[in-house]
């Protein structure tokens, strides 16, 4: 593709170092250049990068009103009577972005030349302008209007959180598919990470799916799906501190007189070499002597309650350590579980054992993929999310030990603001409301009036990337995935069919 595409071009006030504008003289293309795309330009500094801001079409036979009007008034347009195509002209307003200097990028201050030649922007210069990672990135799509691959440097994306934000049906668990196709694809050489999915609507159980024909990339080899209905939490992995989230309204005494039960439990248990359940604590406060009446019958309360929801059990099962491996993905599918709260005290209990064993070294560097993210850790009060103190947790501390939440969401004014400003880097798809659209522009570094303008407008697969992962705000059409989509992906034509034929 020819890149010289225009010419710099004299204004009333530029170019500047801040705003110059161009003629486009390449006629080759109907479409020469776009709003959005990345130009580079020639000055003494060196070569510059900008953005190009606006484009206008001119053609002097239509200036004037009457004229036109006049002429066309014999029933014949103006194109059949002059050779008007020939003076349509094309400007160009460009935004100068940085400067390469001696091959570091630098803030621009000094304009282009009137007459310097124009060209997109080459790969290469991009890719280092936008700190993309073409040799060992996450590729999740390419570049808008550049035939750039849109690959990401994985540090820099996952080592401070993620954030996934847009609209019901933008493409967000399309995306968060792609980007667990790229770690589990991931050659061992370039480093990879655990992936854990918490799959609230069972839309990535099709990654463990055999795969048989070319049309599809296999990942069931990879992949590892539990239903919640078998997860059982290992009752000797909660300290007195978890029951206390677990129960927020548990007293300060209530939560201190259990730890003193676990306590005589675990020593038991080191005795026997047997673990213990729930059925095993709530005895062990029945026959327990010391306790105030008042206080057993509570915490007994609190422990019938948590035995009510099934969940609870002497072992692991999975268990957690043994799944969690480089380069695999494990699927937690809660899709059958109605009860929030249920799906909160799994996410609670999921997210503090593997930030635990992380910190130990006990599993290997992991993401956390949490679909429908505010309702585990909503802006609201505590009580309302049993979950939202391990995930504010890991989103604080989370890096230190290469423990990575990507969080998914279409409500981001209901998703914690302090889980929200720890997600260094946000993709965001479509968002029409405008209390989203504010709460992003808030809450997302480098965002600007224009920006959040172009959200509105994004189509199904395209996303702009903002903050660490990137060096400027960056829009880009994500790939088509290589795995087998979900049957929720037919629409609702194809699946009345499928119903017809069944019943
Ligand atoms: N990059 C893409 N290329 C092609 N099709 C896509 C792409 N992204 C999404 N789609 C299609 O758009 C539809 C909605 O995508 P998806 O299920 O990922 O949306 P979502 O944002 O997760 O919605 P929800 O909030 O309801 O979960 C799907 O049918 C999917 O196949
Ligand atoms: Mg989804």
């Amino acid at each position: 593709m020819e890149r010289e595409i225009g010419t710099v071009i004299c204004t009333s006030n530029g170019p500047s170092a801040v705003e110059f504008n161009f003629v486009v003289t390449n006629t080759s293309l109907p479409v020469p250049v776009r709003t959005g795309q990345f130009v580079e330009v020639r000055t003494e500094e060196g070569m510059m990068i900008a953005q190009v801001t606006e484009i206008v079409k001119t053609n002097r036979y239509f200036m004037h009103a009457e004229a036109v009007r006049e002429y066309e008034k014999g029933g014949r347009p103006l194109t059949t009577i002059f050779p008007v195509d020939k003076w349509e002209y094309i400007i160009a307003k460009a935004k100068p972005l940085a400067v390469s200097v001696n091959g570091q990028l630098e803030r621009v201050t000094f304009p282009p030349s009137p007459g310097e030649k124009v060209k997109i922007a080459d790969k290469d210069t991009l890719a280092k302008f936008l700190g993309l990672d073409l040799e060992n990135g996450v590729e999740l799509g390419t570049v808008r209007y550049h035939n750039v691959p849109a690959k990401l440097n994985l540090t820099r994306l996952l080592q401070k959180h993620l954030a996934i934000l847009a609209i019901s049906g933008a493409g967000k668990s399309y995306l968060a598919s792609v980007l667990t196709e790229e770690l589990l694809l991931r050659d061992p050489s370039k480093g990879r990470v655990a992936v854990v999915i918490i799959d609230v609507h069972g839309e990535y159980v099709s990654f463990a799916e055999k795969i048989s024909g070319n049309n599809y990339v296999d990942f069931s080899d990879k992949v590892s799906v539990f239903k919640s209905s078998f997860f059982q939490i290992a009752v000797p992995q909660i300290s007195e501190r978890m029951f206390g989230e677990l129960q927020p309204q548990m007293s300060p005494i209530q939560i201190r007189e259990l730890g003193r039960i676990l306590k005589n439990l675990k020593k038991k248990m080191y005795e026997t070499g047997l673990p213990y359940s729930l059925q095993d604590v709530i005895k062990e406060v029945e026959h327990d002597e010391k306790m105030s009446a008042r206080t057993k019958e509570a915490l007994l309360g609190w422990l019938y309650d948590l035995e009510d929801t099934g969940l609870f059990g002497p072992v692991e099962s999975p268990n957690l350590e043994n799944i969690v491996k480089l380069g695999r993905a494990t699927i937690i599918d809660l899709s059958e579980t109605i009860s929030l709260r249920k799906k909160q005290i799994l996410v609670s209990y999921i997210a503090q054992r593997l930030f635990d064993m992380r910190k130990q070294e006990k599993i290997p560097p992991f993401i956390l993929i949490l679909e429908e993210a505010h309702q585990f850790c909503p802006e609201a009060r505590k009580e309302l999310a049993i979950s939202k103190g391990i995930i504010e947790t890991i989103a604080r501390e989370g890096r230190k030990f290469f423990a990575s939440l990507c969080l998914i969401s279409q409500r981001p004014v209901r998703l914690s603001t302090t889980v929200l400003s720890q997600c260094n880097t946000h993709i965001i798809l479509r968002i029409t409301n405008p209390y989203d659209l504010k709460h992003i522009g808030e809450s997302s570094e480098g965002i600007d009036k224009a920006v959040l303008d172009v959200i509105t407008t994004l189509n199904v697969g395209e996303a702009l990337v903002v903050g660490e992962a990137v060096n400027f705000p960056l829009f880009i059409k994500i790939r088509k995935r290589k795995s087998k989509e979900p049957k929720h992906a037919l629409n609702l034509e194809e699946i009345a069919r499928i119903y017809e034929k069944i019943t």
